[in-house]
């Protein structure tokens, strides 16, 4: 059966960035700038993106371009007795996928509140309230989000993720840079800007690497399976180095706006006080629709800021099902259409139960983490870093760098390959260790990230 392909290189940069462009961007890189250094950070941040982030990617790419394959089958083409890095790559998405839906879900609830100008949504205990008091239309609003990505899954790599990101991320574009020109001509906004921009050295130390380098893995959707879902859609002439330097660009410029909407606003709500910014759902949920209504035009500000919150995080949810989808079409020969469906009925099966962790499942808990936390920790804590990990051995010690250079020369010049070697060999297999270790030891609160 012959694949569907992108239409072009730019196709698949957008498609890729789309994925790339998710709630990591936004909820996680403008507080870990803020708090490890500003300018600082970003600068270390940068550097190993088109380090680490350039080696990693540019591996996965290529193994989907040269096996035509998704993750769970890729592995094992190139060498049988691999293919179990192809199950872990396999497994992460599944993981993945049900609860990034459920997150799916309320942001939808928190655009209708945005748009319906319902105030109650800025107080402090709404969130943990709508989590334990309302499952039944959060588990319509997670059905929701679902469905639209199946939807557009079902539709096929150009005319579904291709379409869907084409128009999506201009329009993400152009949000983001409203949101941030009016947070940053707020009174107060410029406090923020030099906090986020201005190197601190005092923040500055070990644990602003490592926070760096996870936050630089999970932004760039890697060891997730979707690169290599999405390097099997890569037309062969398309030129592998380059595109994946695009990519890498466009994700970083997303995060840095995202700072320049988030840490101005909750500046000048603060009156400069740094310790109001927080990571992850607490500021998204709690924080900001705070700021929002604190600021006058909630309604438009906190309208605009979910529905491009939801651009970013269906365009990622659709890199994750796709991984999905590909790998059980290639393992079963069975269609899209039906792939689909039936991976989206799962999903919402399986996001339900997760949903419910905040309501009658509440009793199912490891560690203080509800079920949604385990699913996290499970999938970006351990088995993301252990995948690349395997990745970078495999390539670097068993298959051989040519395997990945001779995909990448076969559309123009390798022109980082001695970094990549260097990288794939040495580098990456003790990053990705000190991922697994510092992610870990975060998680159960021993150092603090
Ligand atoms: N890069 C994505 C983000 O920043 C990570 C991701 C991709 C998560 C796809 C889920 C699905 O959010």
């Amino acid at each position: 059966m012959k694949k569907n392909t992108f239409s072009n290189s730019v196709g698949f940069i957008l498609a890729a960035a789309s994925s790339a462009i998710g709630l990591g961007n936004i909820w996680r890189f403008p507080y870990l700038a803020a708090k490890y250094g500003g300018g600082i950070f970003l600068l270390i941040y940068i550097i190993l993106v088109v380090t680490f982030g350039f080696t990693l990617m540019i591996t996965e790419n290529a193994i989907g371009r040269k096996t035509g394959l998704g993750p769970l089958c890729a592995f094992s083409k190139i060498n049988k007795k691999f293919g179990f890095i192809g199950v872990l790559a396999f497994i992460v998405p599944c993981i993945i996928m049900p609860y990034y839906n459920v997150i799916g879900g309320w942001i939808i609830k928190y655009f209708v509140m945005f748009i319906s100008n319902n105030a109650s949504v800025s107080g402090d205990e709404f969130f943990g309230n709508m989590l334990a008091n309302s499952p039944g239309e959060l588990i319509g609003y997670q059905f929701l989000f679902t469905a639209f990505t199946t939807l557009i899954i079902v539709g096929g790599v150009q005319k579904g993720i291709e379409r869907a990101s084409r128009i999506l991320m201009p329009l993400l574009l152009i949000l983001s840079v409203a949101v941030a020109v009016y947070s940053c001509t707020l009174p107060g906004a410029t406090e923020g800007i030099k906090y986020f921009f201005i190197p601190k050295f005092e923040n500055f130390s070990l644990n602003s690497i490592l926070a760096a380098l996870g936050q630089m893995f999970y932004s760039l959707s890697l060891a997730m399976g979707i690169m290599i879902s999405y390097g099997s859609y890569l037309p062969k002439e398309a030129n592998l180095e380059k595109s994946v330097g695009r990519i890498e660009i466009f994700d970083t410029a997303i995060a840095i706006l995202a700072g320049l909407m988030i840490i101005p606003a909750v500046f000048a709500f603060s009156g400069g006080n740094p310790d109001t910014l927080n990571a992850g759902p607490k500021l998204m949920f709690i924080t900001l629709p705070k700021v929002f209504y604190s600021m006058g035009h909630a309604r438009a500000i906190g309208s605009v800021f979910f529905i491009l919150v939801f651009f970013a995080a269906i365009t990622s949810s659709l890199s994750i099902m796709e991984a999905i989808v590909s790998s059980v079409m290639d393992k079963f020969g069975i269609s899209r259409t039906k792939t689909s469906i039936i991976i989206g009925l799962l999903v919402f099966l399986v996001g339900t139960f997760v949903s419910l962790g905040y309501n009658i499942l509440d009793f199912i808990t490891i560690a203080e983490m509800t079920i949604l936390d385990i699913f996290d920790f499970v999938s970006n804590s351990v088995i993301m870093p252990i995948t690349a990990l395997a990745t970078c051995i495999f390539i670097g010690w068993f298959a051989g760098v040519n395997t990945i250079s001779d995909e990448v020369e076969l559309s123009g010049e390798f022109r980082r390959k001695k970094l990549y070697t260097v990288m794939v060999k040495y580098i990456a297999p003790i990053f990705t260790v000190l991922i697994l270790i510092s992610s870990v030891l975060s998680t159960f609160g021993i150092i603090s990230l």
